[in-house]
């Protein structure tokens, strides 16, 4: 069966709007699992906008499916995967002044010693990349264990006719990643209309939503919470 993963980022983001406590990832991943997720996604950026060091540290022993990291490829980020021990690491680009993550992770040599690392102590290593035949051939040379296509790209796209290409594009690194023997994943701005012509490629095994899901809880929450607030005030 095809599985969830859930980006949980956007929690952190409301709470560190006002440094306080809530809302707390710990209890998103929980209603997530309790919903049917197969697996929380976190992104820990060296400039810790959203997620924390201490959400990692929790979530590492609270959450019942998988925790999958993502994170730059630094000296910084191996130390702290080999430490958490999450059960993925995605590898990912990172800019400071990004809003998000940008394009897909350019692989050079010099990420092999890095994957082979995490591989050691048995972290399940996917690499994020752009649907790009060269470069999911270089994944596999590099060691990496599974892709996760960018779909940014094909999320941004308005005309028919480029999303239909987009799509191509997408299929042929999808059938390539699949062949060399590694886990194909896909993920970045998915949401409730451009998801379903993804899962009828029939490639991926996972798709890695946050964004879309969280937008749709402030709102499927909104009723219910305005509602007890007007109980108090009363
Ligand atoms: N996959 C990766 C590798 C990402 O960097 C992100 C964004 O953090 C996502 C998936 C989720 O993207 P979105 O929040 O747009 O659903």
């Amino acid at each position: 069966m095809v599985k969830l993963g859930v980006n949980i980022d956007h929690v952190a983001t409301i709470r560190q709007a006002r440094l306080v406590m809530e809302p707390d990832p710990v209890f998103a991943a929980a209603i997530a699992e309790q919903n049917g997720a197969d697996q929380i996604t976190i992104h820990l950026r060296e400039d810790r906008r959203h997620i924390q060091n201490r959400d990692l540290k929790i979530l590492r022993s609270t959450i019942q499916t998988k925790l999958n990291l993502e994170m730059a490829a630094s000296e910084e980020m191996i130390a702290i995967a080999k430490n958490s021990l999450p059960d993925t690491v995605t590898l990912v680009p990172e800019k400071r002044e990004e809003l998000t993550t940008e394009g897909g992770l350019v692989l050079l040599e010099e990420h092999k010693e890095m994957i082979a690392e995490l591989k050691a102590v048995n972290i399940e290593v996917s690499v994020f990349i752009e649907p790009d035949i060269e470069m999911v051939k270089f994944a596999k040379k590099i060691g990496a264990d599974t892709v996760e296509i960018h779909t940014g790209r094909y999320a941004n796209l308005t005309d028919s006719k480029e999303i239909e290409e987009e799509l191509i594009r997408i299929k042929k690194a999808a059938k390539q990643v699949k062949s060399s023997g590694m886990r194909v994943v896909a993920g970045h701005g998915l949401n409730y209309h451009n998801t379903q012509a993804l899962v009828e490629l029939e490639l991926f095994e996972e798709f890695n939503i946050g964004h879309s899901i969280i937008s749709r809880a402030v709102f499927s929450g909104l009723a219910e919470a305005v509602k007890t607030m007007k109980e108090i005030v009363k």
